[in-house]
């Protein structure tokens, strides 16, 4: 058995069996609008809405040790041993020891002399509280008298101010006991942010009765200790300290007696109510209600069978059956839940980071690919609020803050795919709905200095604008111009002086031209259908004209025109994405798409990845003038594996009908793949989660991960892994089944639900190829094969199952 953890896929989860792994492993819990991490040692925080500016809880982001503080709890027996059912924060040795991350819900199973406990951890979708489930069971022959001590820290809401300003700020803050509600309040007197009327009521509430508490954090730990030995611990007593100024946190503690076999269940609630500074009275009411309502019996129940049906239907949207279990796994179960994480997150928040990122334009564009064929609505919404922060020229604003309201930052960073995603994303919607009337809904811009409302426009004409501002943004090569940058964030330091050139976005263009072609003629939108076409060939013939360096595609022309990710560079000679996207956009010849992959394939594979670039630019002053100089080498964009990169190399494989690259892209790269080849203590990143790129073989950190969890790598991986390997892909004209698999696989098996009907899909193989569909039925019936292998909704209306048979060769 891997010393780590266990896969339970029946359960959807993963058993982890230590605490102590080389980094946190987490689990997102949310219900949308609380949400908190929890690793697998109870360490995490807690956020309302927004984590740059309503954390409820601390985390220290770049603490040692690691991961603290959490939502512990601390047992204490009569004679002073105390231990916690996540080891953290007590780390007394137990007998046993499990935490499982599931979707949703974390839980802890842990033992001590005799003494279990079941600790777990979740969101109830209809109430801003994490629930806090203990169960702890006798299994001695004799009594056994218990002390519990639930225990988090509070925290002062906004980080960069309680960073900054927490010496100050601490004198504005209070904690008391409601002895009727059994529960520890919290009231922090924001000034600024969040808005007053917005300012929530912090709370940690007992189902027993508390026989001591504390708000004081320094009273409880006591000086000079730490979470792992409170002196309230120590003494038994949490001190009942309160505060008005401080550093507040809450503790609770309750006794409990259990007779030989006897099992108790008691619950802690870690909740917030807003409208505290608007309406205390009031707001006190709403929290004992809610309070009631928690402790009311089947309550908690009913609300976990309910979170539990939204991953349920999130799961069942696609589901297959493949010969290989590890990336069947990741598809099945861990693909769903990363998107949900960046769908939720972004890029803002994880171990290390703290969460002040906000949403990124591009990033969140990219994330939403994954939600749309799961939770179309949840894209379209999505959608919706990115082109609200595009502002009236058509480019848009790199990073918002829906939450904080605080202004997007302005124009200045203007960079040339943050708008090219737009379509993309449309594209996926629609393709999953069929529904245009979405295109014709309406839209305010964004004003120019980032901070309002200007005019309104339909969702088309936004994505319109969108063509019209890159078709305005043209270099001496008729590419686009880099501006700050594309999707890479560092390639505009070759355009510092504006008139830098990218040929990644110049792909990225043709791509989304090809799917609003196909748009704007299925809503009948002629006269723009005319416009993109002439803009789409213009485009490919200027990338045709300049791009191609002999055997693989350029990246960009500097300032001075000079080419980049050219075999005459000395350093960053070659770079992964255009090979890639140059097969996405469907520029070039067989010949070209095929040489650039397998330039990609010679040079950057490292075995475990592909590189971005090769070689890495060096990056020390006085052995570099290179302009990529920042990023050690083989670190970041400078060479590293980016997997959220590697996506489109699986994507471009698939589409050339590589299957054997395509399924090393992925495979190679699953967590648990990279985790397990790379060894954990030197990888140090979840194995079920993706991350967003690992240090390559330039650097002697070769093979540790970064940026875990919240990384555009998740999405895409999601996408290539559904629509272009088991290529079930919706697209514009219907469901295209179009698998590109290993020809040694006779058989896959998939469901899939699409426009109200379940699709039960059986791809067979029995010639051996890699790709290629020579007849798909549905019912037994044949479909028309003239424009690829499609279903059209048309044959689906009506109906509630379909069985779809599809036969390589
Ligand atoms: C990081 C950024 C993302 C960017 C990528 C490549 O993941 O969050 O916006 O596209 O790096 O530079």
């Amino acid at each position: 058995m891997n010393k780590y953890f266990t896969f339970d896929d029946e359960n959807r989860s993963i058993r982890i069996h230590r605490f102590d792994t080389p980094c946190p492993w987490l689990n997102y819990l949310s219900n949308g609008r609380l949400h908190a991490f929890v690793s697998n040692a109870g360490g995490g925080f807690a956020w309302w809405k927004s984590p740059v500016i309503m954390r409820l809880t601390r985390y220290r982001q770049y603490n040692l040790p690691l991961d603290t503080p959490g939502f512990y709890v601390y047992i204490r027996e009569a004679d002073g041993i105390c231990w916690s059912p996540t080891m953290r924060p007590c780390e007394t040795a137990l007998d046993s020891f499990e935490a499982r991350h599931r979707p949703g819900w974390s839980e802890f199973a842990a033992s001590k002399n005799g003494v279990e406990a079941a600790l777990s951890y979740f969101i109830p979708p209809d109430y801003d509280a994490i629930v806090w489930d203990l169960k702890l069971t006798n299994r001695r022959t004799e009594r056994v008298s218990l002390d519990i001590f639930p225990y988090t820290e509070f925290s002062q809401f906004e980080f960069e101010r309680e960073v900054l300003w927490g010496y100050y700020v601490k004198l504005m803050l209070r904690t008391w006991f409601d002895a009727g509600a059994e529960t520890l309040n919290y009231l922090f007197h924001a000034q600024g942010s969040p808005r007053e009327d917005e300012v929530p009521l912090v709370y940690l509430s007992s189902t027993h009765p508390v026989i001591s508490y504390s708000g004081d954090r320094d009273d409880f730990i006591g000086d000079y200790r730490s979470e792992r030995n409170p002196v309230s611990i120590g003494r038994n007593h949490c001190g009942n300290s309160l505060i008005e100024c401080g550093q507040p946190a809450a503790a609770l503690q309750n006794h409990v007696e259990l007779a030989a076999g006897e099992s108790v269940t008691v619950r802690y609630f870690l909740g917030a109510v807003p409208g505290i500074m608007r309406d205390f009275d009031g707001t006190i009411a709403v929290q004992r209600e809610v309070i009631g309502r928690l402790r009311t019996p089947g309550v908690i129940e009913e609300q976990k069978d309910k979170m539990q049906r939204w991953w349920d239907e999130h799961f069942d949207v696609m589901q297959c059956g493949i010969p290989d279990v590890p990336a069947q796994r990741q598809i099945n179960i861990w693909n769903p839940i990363n998107s949900v994480v960046t769908g939720r997150y972004s890029r803002s928040v994880n171990t290390w980071a703290p969460g002040i990122r906000g949403v990124g334009y591009r990033d969140t564009c990219q994330d939403m690919l994954a939600i749309a064929y799961r939770r179309p609505k949840w894209a379209a919404d999505t959608m919706k609020y990115l082109m609200s922060q595009q502002f009236a020229d058509g480019h848009a604003t790199h990073t918002s803050y829906p939450e904080e309201r605080k202004p997007s930052v302005p124009a200045t960073t203007m960079h040339s795919d943050d708008h090219l995603w737009l379509p993309l994303l449309a594209n996926a919607i629609l393709a999953e709905t069929g529904d245009y009337s979405l295109l014709e809904d309406q839209v305010p811009y964004l004003t120019d200095d980032g901070a309002g409302e200007t005019g309104g426009a339909s969702v088309w004409e936004h994505l319109m604008q969108a063509v019209e501002f890159t078709e305005t943004h043209r270099g001496i090569h008729a590419l686009p111009l880099t501006l700050k940058s594309d999707w890479n964030d560092i390639i505009g330091r070759f355009a510092k002086k504006g008139r830098g050139e990218t040929v990644f976005a110049g792909q990225q263009y043709v791509l989304a031209l090809r799917y609003l072609i196909e748009i704007a003629q299925a809503s009948g939108k002629t006269d723009d259908r005319a416009k993109l076409v002439d803009c789409c060939k213009r485009m490919e013939n200027a990338l045709l004209a300049c791009a191609w360096d002999g055997a693989w595609w350029l990246r960009a022309f500097d300032d001075d025109a000079v080419p980049v990710g050219s075999n005459q560079c000395a350093e960053g000679k070659l770079f992964l994405n255009p090979q890639s996207w140059a097969v996405l956009s469907g520029v070039g010849s067989r010949e070209q798409l095929v040489a650039g992959m397998d330039s990609a394939a010679r040079i950057l594979d490292t075995g475990i990845g592909l590189k971005l670039l090769h070689p890495s630019f060096s990056s020390w002053e006085g052995e570099s003038t290179a302009k990529l100089r920042g990023y050690a080498p083989g670190c970041g964009e400078n060479g590293a594996i980016f997997c959220h990169a590697n996506t489109w190399a699986v994507i471009a494989e698939a589409l050339l009908g590589r299957a054997g690259n395509a399924w090393k892209y992925f495979t190679q790269l699953l967590p648990a793949n990279a985790f397990e080849k790379v060894g954990a203590t030197r990888y140090r990143a979840e194995p079920y989660a993706w991350v967003s790129n690992i240090v390559g073989p330039d650097n002697n950190r070769f093979g540790w991960a970064n940026v875990e969890q919240i990384s555009g790598t998740a999405p895409w991986m999601d996408v290539a892994a559904t629509q272009y390997l088991l290529g079930v892909r919706p697209q514009i004209a219907g469901l295209r089944i179009d698998p590109c698999m290993p020809a040694d696989w006779k058989e896959i098996t998939i469901t899939r639900h699409y426009r109200g009907c379940l699709l039960d899909i059986r791809i067979k193989n029995p010639r051996g190829v890699q790709k290629g569909i020579a007849s798909l039925t549905v019912d037994g019936k044949p479909t028309d094969m003239g424009s690829g292998p499609i279903i059209p909704p048309t044959v689906l209306y009506g109906k509630k199952n379909v069985s779809v048979e599809a036969l390589m060769g």
